[in-house]
């Protein structure tokens, strides 16, 4: 009570509680800052309360009031959290000290965990950056690399291209000459026939007749022509796969250049077509497109992406179908399959690095996130539509560039 007073004097607003229970029962129902408990007390001790207060109300500062100088018990209760002891018999000034100490060091206290916290959540605030920048910086790293590999898989097929061209060159033109032959050496026979019907000689023309026959000469001519044009057929074929890998590997990633998109799905066409012919047949819808400048490597990396990723959505025998369409300063280019479909749950992820839903080895999950940022980078926009089971369609719009 006296103690109260002398607070009271000093402008605290004090209130007395006559037991611990009580003063717990008190700080339930008002805040306050600072206990002065008497050690001993009937039922709950000091000790006891303060070890309650400690739990319930951490930022109470407590002074612990003793009639005797027990060092042990003193000790024991800043152990457990007190912030002084006074002994009796009280000296005013000391209460007062005690007491005012004891509120500056729980305004410190409760400052100092406020900055820690603080720093805490800057600190998480920070890892939480370093983290999402570790992320982007290990993606672009990746892209990078995925984009140096292409590159260096353009040059390769550049060289290997141009080492292809020279034969096929040739064997292209020996085959030409070599029809022509051919169409010689059958007249000279035709002709021989004749002069040896001619002739009345009917022993050598039965022989020669024999002969001919035994040899399958008249197949021969035939078949050589087919053999020739099919020969033919082939060096063309090779000469389009040798200009897609040109096309394709044309090192124009610096500078845009003018475009037909039409021609640069057939050279990318050209160059998958390998991972493309034993799953589908392809449907082509090419509209007439104006030239473009373009990226036009690029644009051939997103197209070969899309057609083999139709690919392997095809188990074993679907369409892809190639359409391209012009409206307004626009192109467009919608590459549709009839394969398995993408799942709902899937389609807003396909986008991002790494996705793939492909066993390992077979996909990074890159293809489309680089897709996309090729698209991004002319301003154009890639979308996609898709049901599980009936098929997926990408469609990709690209503002037309003339300048
Ligand atoms: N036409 C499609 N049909 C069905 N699923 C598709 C189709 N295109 C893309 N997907 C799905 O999107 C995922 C991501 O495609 P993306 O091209 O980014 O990577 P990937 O083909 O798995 O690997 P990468 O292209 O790097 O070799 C694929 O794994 C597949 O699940
Ligand atoms: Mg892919």
């Amino acid at each position: 009570m006296l103690v109260s007073r002398w607070l009271q004097k000093e402008g605290y607003d004090c209130q007395t509680a006559q037991s611990g229970h009580d003063a717990l029962a008190l700080m339930e129902t008002e805040k306050f800052t600072l206990l002065l408990s008497d050690i001993n007390m009937p039922r709950m001790t000091g000790m006891e309360l303060l070890r309650a207060v400690r739990e319930e109300h951490p930022d109470l500062a407590v002074i612990m009031l003793t009639a005797v100088d027990d060092r042990e018990i003193a000790l024991a209760a800043l152990e457990c959290g007190a912030y002084g002891y006074v002994i009796k018999p009280f000296e005013r000034m000391e209460v007062v000290i005690n007491v005012a100490n004891g509120l500056r060091r729980r305004q410190l206290e409760i400052l100092n965990r406020d900055h820690l916290q603080e720093l805490e959540r800057l600190v998480a605030e920070r890892t939480r950056d370093l983290e999402q920048a570790y992320g982007e910086l290990k993606n672009s790293h990746e892209q990078i690399l995925q984009q140096e590999k292409m590159a260096c898989i353009g040059q390769l097929s550049a060289g290997v291209a141009h080492e292809i061209n020279n034969p096929t060159g040739f064997v292209a033109s020996n085959l030409g000459s070599l029809a022509r032959y051919v169409d010689r050496l059958a007249e000279f026979i035709k002709a021989q026939s004749t002069a040896l019907k001619l002739l009345n000689d009917e022993r050598a023309t039965a022989e020669l007749k024999e002969l001919r026959k035994s040899l399958k000469l008249d197949f021969i001519i035939e078949d050589a022509r087919d053999l020739i044009n099919e020969s033919i057929e082939g060096t063309d074929r090779i000469k389009k796969i040798v200009q897609g890998l040109k096309n394709f590997s044309r090192k124009d990633q610096e500078e845009r250049g003018p475009a037909q998109i039409n021609d640069l799905l057939e050279s990318t066409l050209n160059v998958v077509w390998n991972e493309i012919k034993y799953k589908a047949t392809v449907e082509k819808e090419y509209g007439e497109l104006p030239i473009t400048r373009c990226f036009g490597q690029q644009l051939g990396q997103v197209f070969m992406n899309l057609l083999v990723n139709a690919a392997h959505a095809i188990e074993t025998k679907g369409v892809i179908t190639i359409k391209t369409w012009a409206e307004d300063d626009s192109l467009f280019v919608r590459i549709s399959d009839n394969g398995s479909g993408i799942a709902k749950e899937n389609l807003e992820k396909i986008f991002e690095a790494f996705f793939t839903t492909k066993e390992v080895g077979k996909g990074t999950g890159l293809g489309l996130s680089i897709s996309a940022d090729i698209i991004r980078k002319h301003a154009g926009e890639i979308s996609v539509e898709s049901t599980v089971g009936t098929g997926t369609q990408f469609t990709v719009k690209l503002p037309v560039v003339t300048e």
